[in-house]
C-alpha cells in the first residue's frame, strides 16, 4: 500500500475551539504579537513545539498508575534506568524535570569563564546555560547546514576540521564537545553515524569527552537507517546503541523522543562528574532516584522509550513531516531541505525578501499564519538569536519559522488544513510587513518580548 497510515487508533479526544479571524486579530494584539503569550485554547493547530505535546499511549497511561512515589529507591526509577540503559548504556543515569535542567547541571559541573563549548548548533537553552557559566557557546555545523536550499543527507553534521583546529589550539579550554541530534536550531537535520564517529575520534585525540544532546535520537537513527550506507538492514535500537557507544554522556529532554509530557535526564560515564551532578541535582531538582519527576513520570518514560524506536511509528512520523514539506514545496514556499524529522522550517528570508532581517520576517510570517488560520508556529531567527551577549543586535544566520509536529496528535486532515492556510498566506505574501520589538528581557527574549507592527 502506498498510503502510510497513522499506526494508532484514537481513544480519547481533546476538542479544538474554533475562532474567527476578527477574534484572532484581537487576541494577537492583546498578546503583543508574541505567539508564546497566546492562550493555547485560542490556537486551532498548535505547531509551536513538538516538546511535551505528544499523545501518550494506553500503555503509558496504564504505566502512570504503576508509578511508585517513594522518595528514595522507587521501582519506577529502576524501570526508568533500565529502559534508558537498554538504549544508552551509560554508567550513571540522573533524572531531571526536563532537558534544560540536565544542561544546567552539566554546565555547572564542567564549564566556567574562559571555557568554550563547541557543538554542531547549540539549542537556545543549551546556549543560555553555557553562557550563564561565563563560557562561550560555539556553533561548528558544516557549511552545508547553513544553506537552507541545499540538499544534503546529514546537514546536522559538525565540521570536524574546525573542531580539530579548536581543540588543537585551545584544548585546555574545552571541557567537552556537544553534538545535537537531530540539529534542531539548524532545521531538525540529522547527524550521520560517520560524523559522530569522526567527532569522537577528534575528541579522543585531545582527551575531550563527547556529549550528545539527544532529544530526537530516534528520528536521527531513522535518518541514518534511511540514508547512510551500511545501516539499511540494522534495527533502530541497534543504530541507537551504536550512536551512543561513541559518546561519553548525554543530555535528554524526554519531552521529545521519549513520548512524554515532562521529563529528562543526564547520563554519563565519569564518576567524579556524576557525583558533582548528583549534588547539584539534590540542591535544585530532587533526590537522585526521582530528579524533578514523580515516579509515574519515570514509568511513562520507560514505556515511551520502547514505543519511540518502533519502526511503524518512525515511518509514519517521517511520512507526516514529509507530507507537509512536499505540499509547501510544490506551492513554491521555500523550506529548509531536506525536511527534518520533527518539523518543517520555512525560509522566511526568501519568502519575504522585502522585510529586512531586523524587522523579523519570521515573526511576520508566524503572525500571518495565526491570523489567517489560527496556526501557531515559532520564529527561529533574529528574534531568537539576534541579541548578542554584548548587547548589540545582529541578524541571525537564517530567518526560519518552524512548524513542529507534535507526536501522534494531529491527523492528515489537520495537516491539509495547514496547507490550505498556507496557500492563502502565500498569495498575500507581498502585503506582509515587519515588526519592531518594544520591550524585551535580558535573556531568551523571544519567549516574552513585545512586538508592534511596522
Ligand atoms: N536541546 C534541544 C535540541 C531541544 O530542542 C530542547 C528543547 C532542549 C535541549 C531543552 O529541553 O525543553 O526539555 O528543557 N526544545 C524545545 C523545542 C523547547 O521547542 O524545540 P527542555
Amino acid at each position: 500500500m502506498k498510503t502510510i497510515i497513522e499506526p494508532f487508533r484514537i481513544k480519547a479526544v481533546e476538542p479544538i475551539r474554533m475562532t474567527t479571524r476578527a477574534q484572532r486579530q484581537e487576541l494577537i494584539e492583546a498578546a503583543h504579537y508574541n505567539l508564546f503569550s497566546l492562550k493555547s485554547e485560542d490556537v486551532i493547530i498548535d505547531l509551536l513545539t513538538d516538546s511535551g505535546t505528544s499523545a501518550m499511549s494506553a500503555a503509558q497511561w496504564a504505566g502512570i498508575m504503576q508509578g511508585d512515589e517513594s522518595y528514595a529507591g522507587s521501582p519506577s526509577f529502576h524501570r526508568f534506568e533500565a529502559a534508558v540503559k537498554e538504549l544508552m548504556p551509560f554508567k550513571h543515569v540522573i533524572p531531571t524535570h526536563q532537558g534544560r535542567a540536565a544542561e544546567r547541571i552539566l554546565m555547572e559541573v564542567v564549564a566556567s569563564e574562559g571555557h568554550v563549548i563547541p557543538s554542531n548548533t547549540h539549542f537556545d537553552t543549551t546556549r543560555a546555560n553555557v553562557e550563564s557559566t561565563g563560557a562561550e557557546a560555539l556553533d561548528l555545523v558544516i557549511s552545508e547546514g547553513r544553506d537552507p536550499e541545499l540538499e544534503h543527507p546529514f546537514k546536522g553534521n559538525i565540521d570536524t576540521k574546525r573542531l580539530n583546529a579548536l581543540l588543537s589550539e585551545r584544548g585546555d579550554d574545552v571541557p567537552l564537545v556537544m553534538l545535537t541530534i537531530t540539529n534542531n536550531s539548524g532545521g531538525g537535520q540529522p547527524v550521520s553515524m560517520a560524523n559522530i564517529r569522526e567527532a569522537k575520534a577528534v575528541c579522543a585525540e585531545h582527551d575531550t569527552p563527547l556529549f550528545l544532546d539527544a532529544c530526537r535520537f530516534a528520528e536521527n537513527a531513522y535518518f541514518i537507517k534511511q540514508r547512510e550506507d551500511g545501516y539499511g538492514d540494522k534495527s533502530i535500537p541497534d543504530i541507537v546503541r551504536e550512536m551512543f557507544s561513541h559518546a561519553d554522556g548525554m543530555t535528554m529532554s524526554a519531552k521529545k523522543d521519549a513520548l512524554v509530557n515532562i521529563g529528562g535526564w543526564l547520563a554519563l560515564n565519569d564518576d567524579t562528574w556524576a557525583m558533582h551532578a548528583r549534588n547539584q541535582l539534590i540542591l535544585t531538582e530532587g533526590f537522585p532516584t526521582y530528579g524533578g519527576l514523580a515516579g509515574r513520570d519515570l514509568e511513562a518514560i520507560a514505556i515511551g522509550l520502547k514505543e519511540i524506536v518502533e519502526e511503524d511509528y518512525l515511518e509514519y512520523r517521517m511520512a507526516s513531516t514529509r507530507y507537509l514539506g512536499r505540499a509547501l514545496t510544490e506551492m513554491g514556499v521555500p523550506i529548509v531541505r531536506p525536511v527534518g524529522g520533527h518539523a518543517v522550517y520555512i525560509d522566511a528570508k526568501s519568502l519575504l525578501p522585502h522585510i529586512p532581517p531586523l524587522e523579523y520576517p519570521g515573526q511576520a510570517l508566524a503572525v500571518a499564519l495565526y491570523l489567517t488560520g489560527g496556526i501557531r508556529g515559532c520564529e527561529i531567527g533574529s528574534v531568537m538569536f539576534g541579541r548578542q551577549a554584548d548587547g548589540s543586535e545582529e541578524p541571525a544566520a537564517m530567518e526560519l519559522v518552524r512548524l513542529a509536529i507534535p507526536r501522534r496528535v494531529y491527523t492528515q486532515s489537520h495537516v491539509d488544513y495547514v496547507i490550505e492556510v498556507f496557500e492563502d498566506v502565500y498569495d498575500r505574501r507581498d502585503e506582509l510587513s515587519g515588526y519592531t520589538i518594544t520591550e524585551e528581557p535580558p535573556q531568551l527574549r523571544h519567549f516574552t518580548c513585545h512586538f508592534e507592527p511596522k
